[in-house]
């Protein structure tokens, strides 16, 4: 029998340059071709919108963003494959919405590799649709792959 686990409700706040090691733990696992400490800081210099999920006062999960002019785009959004498909992704995701409204965003864009087909499932349920493609876009193991962008009005 499968069990399967209980949705679970994170606390949020703002991510500080100390928490970019954990924070790279999770990056290292979650992705084949991950961030560096580099990328992390200057999101956090440049002011973008960095947000960590915890739980239980242990992050296990974060989301960047940028708002100017009106539209949003979204830079990171990963959960810790150890708390994954327990509903933090999509709390994330909820999380940003509200917040890029609030920083005057009225449409939100991202990238996703077309291979990412859970990230991609959520993005649908939450009103994203595709609407363009950046091709050899991504590093890959052999060579390189697109990108989908994919966009949600709010
Ligand atoms: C994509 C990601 C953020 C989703 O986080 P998560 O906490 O696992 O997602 P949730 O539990 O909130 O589930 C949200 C949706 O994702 C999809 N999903 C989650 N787990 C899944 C699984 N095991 N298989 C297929 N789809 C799954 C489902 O559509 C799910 O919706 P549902 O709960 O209504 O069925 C997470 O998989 C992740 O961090 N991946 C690595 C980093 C990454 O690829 N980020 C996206 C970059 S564009």
């Amino acid at each position: 029998m499968n069990a399967v686990a209980a949705p679970i409700t994170p606390a949020f706040r703002p991510m500080a340059l100390e928490d970019i090691d954990r924070v790279l733990l999770i990056e290292r696992v979650a992705y084949p071709f991950p961030w560096t400490r580099g990328n992390f800081c200057d999101c956090l210099e440049s002011g973008y919108s960095c947000w960590l999920a915890e739980v239980d006062g242990e992050i296990v999960g974060y989301s960047i963003f940028m708002v100017g002019a009106g539209e949003g785009h979204i830079l990171n959004c990963c959960v810790d494959p150890h708390w994954q498909s327990r509903g933090l992704g999509r709390a994330l995701m909820y999380r940003l919405i509200e917040s890029a409204s609030e920083f005057g965003a009225e449409v939100l864009f991202l990238e996703v590799r077309p291979s990412n087909s859970r990230a991609i499932e959520l993005y649908i349920s939450l009103g994203f649709e595709t609407v363009g493609l950046r091709r050899h876009y991504y590093p890959a193991v052999l060579g390189r792959e697109d990108a989908m962008v994919m966009r949600r009005v709010l």
